[in-house]
């Protein structure tokens, strides 16, 4: 896969002089699903903000397709559609006047075919008469995605597109969001519901501070920092541990028959089998056992913390 959207150095500096980005470099895959995952101030939106060109670069490049955002607005900003986080959208206005209007602000010509069938994609066609003021949440947010697309971009940019959004709905949008991509789309979103990303993303960025601190494969991720713990239910509840099990650093509960075990998910030795062996030779009466792998969302909580 070739990469649709290069980012080198780049720096965001405000007029108050807040660093937002700091040489942030990024490249993002042709057709890929990439989460950006960072808490609240992270410099999600400024880093979009600066890729769209509707926020000033302080220094560094932005390229897509080989197009530099700066010098070449007009065609990089016709190739992306942008989601924004704000919900903001003419209230009085209809929804298919306000998609067509969308559409006519990027200079397309008119084509009906094409937003017919992007209103169906997002359940909207029935709407298309309505005023926007009497949608709901949700729907608004359909519309909101059918105006970025109005323009038949090649890449969308969602910021936090399920903010608020209930459970269905969100898996509404999960969908919608798997269909673009099979349709090419290359789709960058932000979120603060990790569950999401790891529904959804190919790979994932962590951003903190104005700095990326990993990108990786969601699948990578989850299985190089992931950690697991095996649970032991025992007959009986222990008091102490062995002393042929110190080297284990298990775990053990006064009130609980069981024992805990940490060890890394990457490793080929996990030391399970050794540990097992150990706690028959012991005496201890082994109940049943049961293994639990951390999730993204603790993976992400600890990266953020180490920084
Ligand atoms: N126009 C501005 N002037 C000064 N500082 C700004 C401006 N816009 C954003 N910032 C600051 O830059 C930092 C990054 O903001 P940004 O909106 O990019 O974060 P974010 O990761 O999108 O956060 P959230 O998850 O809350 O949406 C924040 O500390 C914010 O206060
Ligand atoms: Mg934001």
């Amino acid at each position: 896969m070739s990469n649709i959207i290069e980012i080198q150095n780049l720096m965001k500096v405000y007029d108050n002089n807040y660093t937002a980005l700091d040489k942030v470099n990024l490249s993002i895959k042709k057709g890929e699903i990439i989460a950006l995952l960072g808490p609240n101030g992270a410099g999600k939106t400024s880093l979009i903000s600066n890729v769209c060109g509707i926020s000033s670069i302080t220094s560094g490049n932005v390229f897509v397709e080989g197009y530099n955002v700066e010098k070449e607005y007009r065609k990089t900003r016709d190739l992306i559609g942008l989601v924004p986080q704000e919900l903001s959208l003419e209230p009085f206005e209809k929804v298919w006047a306000s998609v067509k209007f969308s559409r006519q602000l990027f200079g397309k010509k008119r084509n009906d075919n094409y937003l017919e069938n992007l209103l169906k994609k997002l359940s909207l066609w029935d709407k298309k008469n309505q005023i926007i003021k009497s949608l709901s949440g949700g729907m608004k947010r359909r519309v909101l995605i059918a105006k970025a697309l109005s323009h038949e971009p090649k890449i969308l940019f969602l910021d936090e597109p399920t903010a608020g959004v209930d459970v269905e709905l969100r898996k509404d949008m999960w969908s919608i969001i798997k269909e673009l991509k099979n349709d090419g789309v290359t789709i960058i979103l932000t979120t603060h519901y990790i569950e999401e990303a790891e529904m959804i993303a190919d790979r994932i960025a962590v951003i903190n501070n104005g700095k990326i601190l990993l990108v990786d494969k969601k699948d990578n991720l989850i299985s190089k920092m992931s950690k697991k713990t095996l649970t032991i239910y025992t007959k009986q509840i222990l008091k102490s541990i062995p002393h042929s099990l110190k080297k284990f650093n298990l775990r053990i509960f006064k009130n609980e028959k069981k024992l805990e075990y940490d060890y890394t998910a990457s490793g080929n030795k996990t030391g399970i089998t050794t540990l097992l062996s150990k706690i028959k030779s012991s005496g201890i009466e082994l109940i049943d056992v049961q293994t639990r792998q951390s999730t993204l969302e603790e993976i992400f909580v600890e990266i953020v913390n180490n920084d």
